[in-house]
């Protein structure tokens, strides 16, 4: 089943409005006809301003993260409800940043997950294994818990609508990514888990993305593996001539 391919820049808590505008209108200039989907993902503050500045339609916009719960007393948190208001389509989820550093776990991310599908946002479910599980072997088992445990609790319904990124976390902003055997070999067991619970359409048709140390010069050998849709594209994001270079990659 052919699948279209997806490439996102995750900003992270980089940029300045001045330079995400600029960022914008170069990408804009550059990539001129539609490659791939491609989403940007800048920080809150800043989304809509550049949604209204962004006169093109080659580009989609998305948040890094929303609450788990629908709203209330949370001082800091923007819930999924809010950015659905202002339009915004996509949103990540389960970044290994959020979970190593703000205490995320399975449980809040199913909840997450379950929260944007309800106001019909787009979710980017990251996942990924650090690495003392991949040097014992055990990524495999370490990713499907994380799956069953945030991802299986949704709905086919549900889960028609999320994008899967597999970021294995000693290649996030490491400069090592992994290999396109490495890849692959995650990809097509997370594909093979989700046709065990929602069956071969669903798994045929979901969207599978790569993400840790992706760049210009390895983004083609990694987006040709089979079952790589795409990739989350942290720190190669914010220069726009990389980016661009990593979306022309997804074309080929
Ligand atoms: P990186 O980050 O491309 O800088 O490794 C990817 C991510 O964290 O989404």
């Amino acid at each position: 089943m052919a699948r279209k391919k997806l490439v996102a820049a995750n900003w992270k808590m980089n940029l300045t409005l001045e330079q995400a505008a600029e960022w914008l209108a170069d990408v804009d200039e550059m990539l001129q006809e539609r490659h791939a989907d491609v989403v940007v993902f800048p920080s809150y503050v800043f989304i809509t301003d550049l949604m209204d500045m962004y006169e093109g339609d080659l580009l989609l916009f998305g948040a890094q993260n929303c609450s788990h719960v629908e709203s209330g007393a949370l001082t800091g948190e923007v819930s999924a409800m809010q950015l659905a208001s202002v339009g915004i389509d996509y949103v990540i989820i389960g970044h290994s940043e959020r979970r190593t550093y703000f205490g995320e776990t399975n449980e809040i991310i199913r909840q997450k997950l379950k929260v944007a599908v309800k106001h019909e946002l787009l979710p980017v479910f990251c996942c990924g294994e650090p690495l003392e599980i991949r040097n014992q072997g055990k990524q495999q088992e370490y990713v499907l818990q994380q799956l069953r445990e945030s991802l299986f609790d949704l709905s086919p319904a549900e889960i028609a609508d999320v994008t899967i990124a597999y970021e294995p976390v000693w290649a996030i902003g490491t400069g090592i990514n992994a290999t396109p055997g490495q890849a692959q070999e995650m990809h097509s067991f997370i594909r093979g888990q989700i046709e065990e619970r929602y069956g071969k359409q669903i798994s045929g048709h979901i969207r599978i993305l790569y993400g840790g140390s992706c760049k210009p010069d390895n983004a083609a050998e990694i987006f040709a593996c089979p079952d790589v849709d795409g990739g989350l594209i942290g720190g190669a994001s914010l220069k726009a001539d990389d980016f661009v270079k990593i979306v022309m990659a997804a074309a080929l």
